[in-house]
């Protein structure tokens, strides 16, 4: 196991060593999309070499051919198969692919798999979230996550859990049967360079980091906008709306980045501990404030980018009477010394305005009105826009004077855009967690007691709403519903503009 995390490598990234990646679930759309696409980048970045072989798991009729196949399909026409179609990434890796068909909860699966693999191996959990469980504890009874030949991690998609409680007696299962060392539960967003990024940013400048408190800051906005719709996941995501679907796992990621104390290193525990303190300090709303303090929202027909968008309740695969959500905003504190008094405003939405995923750090107001004999009413406070996607980049918004007699102020912006410093070329973003894994390094990883508190943090929202009521309507195309800015307002607050 390493000891560096991959914030700490310093350039170096050896190749993993020589593995196999079991993924259940092969045939489904993740696999395809961005698993084999991404171990082909790896490849063709000389990082995984020629002794990675996959076996896929799934229950479909097919063999070794239907497996590559189904895989082709996809991954000789994307971004991942192209640049290889020369070296040959794809096609060396793709006859070291094989097919396992077998039944997630039947014991002769795991019995004949384990016939089949030796050596360092990592067993991605691409399935439905209720086989998490039972393919775990299946892996143990067959004896093959006992790691005296080589390591043996399992790697867990999202959703962990759809409540405290679920996620809770999950972990129970999992950690009862293989110990949190091999465990490694996947949140994509921390697979995303610019959210890495806010970690050097903030403790590798001390202009930052000095500022960082609630003597300076007076809140912060983070922001998951999206324009797609449900599209083909009606099914899933009726049944578990905006809430669980972004904010204790991806929001709650991005705040712990913004929130957490320096780790005393770049091991990847002391990364791991600073940030689960954060989150274990986030407050939700308290049970009576629950309902004023979580805004629901509901899609309704309009437009989104000059297409017409039916009304959420009309989608493929959703209930006519669903009371989910597909557009959640919520109010938090956090209770440590740096942060006491500033509020945590989150938000995330389908068939908004615009696409953007960003964090606004919003500073306090200058100390008195040195303005206000002159035509400077209201002076726009400090931000600093940490912008996730698109456009991926930093901007710090500040007043400067406008030319002239009169001291005029205007506010203009330094802007960082990675795409002018740094060639993001063509990722999946699970390159790096794929990397991690087979290198050992778990950093970019969810804990248990991380998820949990997730989970803690956004339980007495999901009791309010589970108790009743409706989520408010709004536009498709719009930025959300009107009970949103009614949060901020309520504090003397507006959001950052969406887009
Ligand atoms: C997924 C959610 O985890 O994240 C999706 O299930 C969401 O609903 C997606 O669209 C957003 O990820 P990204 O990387 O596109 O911002």
């Amino acid at each position: 196991m390493s000891d560096a995390s991959a914030l700490g490598k310093r350039g170096e990234t050896p190749t993993v060593p020589p593995s196999t990646l079991v993924i259940f679930g092969a045939m489904g759309d993740l696999a395809k999309r961005l698993l084999v696409p991404s171990i082909v980048n790896l490849c063709r970045d000389g990082l995984v070499g020629d002794d990675l072989r996959i076996i896929g798991v799934s229950y479909h009729d097919g063999d070794d051919d239907t497996l590559r196949a189904n895989l082709d399909e996809f991954v000789a026409g994307s971004d991942a198969g192209k640049p290889c179609s020369d070296g040959g990434c794809w096609d060396g890796l793709k006859g070291r692919t094989t097919y396992h068909k077998g039944d997630f909860t039947q014991p002769a699966t795991y019995e004949e798999l384990a016939t089949k693999i030796d050596g360092n191996v990592a067993f991605y959990l691409a399935t439905a979230p209720q086989f998490f469980g039972t393919i775990v504890e299946r892996l143990a009874d067959a004896g093959v996550l006992d790691e005296a030949e080589g390591f043996r991690r399992v790697l867990i998609e999202k959703p962990f859990g759809h409540d405290l409680a679920s996620a809770q007696a999950l972990n129970s299962c999992i950690l009862a049967r293989v110990p949190e060392s091999q465990i490694y539960r996947i949140d994509h967003f921390l697979g995303k360079e610019t959210v890495q990024n806010i970690l050097v940013s903030r403790f590798g400048n001390a202009l930052f980091e000095a500022v960082w408190n609630n003597r300076y800051i007076d809140h912060v906005q983070i922001t998951a906008a999206e324009t797609v719709t449900v599209g083909a996941r009606g099914k899933f995501y009726d049944a578990t709306g905006a809430l669980r679907d972004m904010l204790p796992n991806h929001l709650f990621q991005l705040l712990a980045m913004i929130g957490m104390e320096p780790p005393n290193s770049f091991d990847a525990e002391a990364i791991r501990n600073e940030k689960a303190k954060v989150l274990a300090a986030v407050r939700g709303p308290r049970p009576e404030d629950a309902a004023e303090h979580g805004v629901r929202g509901r899609y309704v027909a309009g437009t989104v980018g000059g297409k017409a968008v039916p009304d959420y309740r009309a989608e493929d695969q959703v209930a006519p009477d669903s009371r989910t959500e597909t557009y959640a905003a919520v109010r938090l504190e956090v209770e440590t010394w740096r942060w006491a008094g500033v509020p945590f405003y989150l938000r995330t939405g389908k068939a908004l305005s615009a696409r953007d995923t960003e964090i606004v750090v919003q500073f306090k107001p200058v100390p008195f009105a040195l303005f206000r004999d002159t035509d400077v009413s209201q002076l726009p406070p400090n931000t600093l826009v940490l912008q996730v996607q698109p456009d991926e980049g930093i901007s710090l918004n500040f007043l400067a004077k406008q030319p002239g007699q009169a001291v005029n102020a205007k506010e203009v912006s330094m802007d960082f855009r990675y795409a002018d410093h740094f060639p993001l070329g063509h990722r999946t973003g699970y390159e790096t967690l794929l990397y991690d894994v087979l290198v050992g390094d778990q950093t970019l990883f969810q804990r248990a007691d991380m998820i949990e508190a997730g989970w803690a943090a956004m339980q007495p929202v999901l009791d309010a709403w589970n108790a009743g009521g409706e989520p408010e309507d709004y536009p498709a195309g719009s930025d959300g519903p009107d009970g949103a800015r009614a949060l901020l307002a309520r504090d003397g607050r507006t959001w950052h503009a969406i887009g």
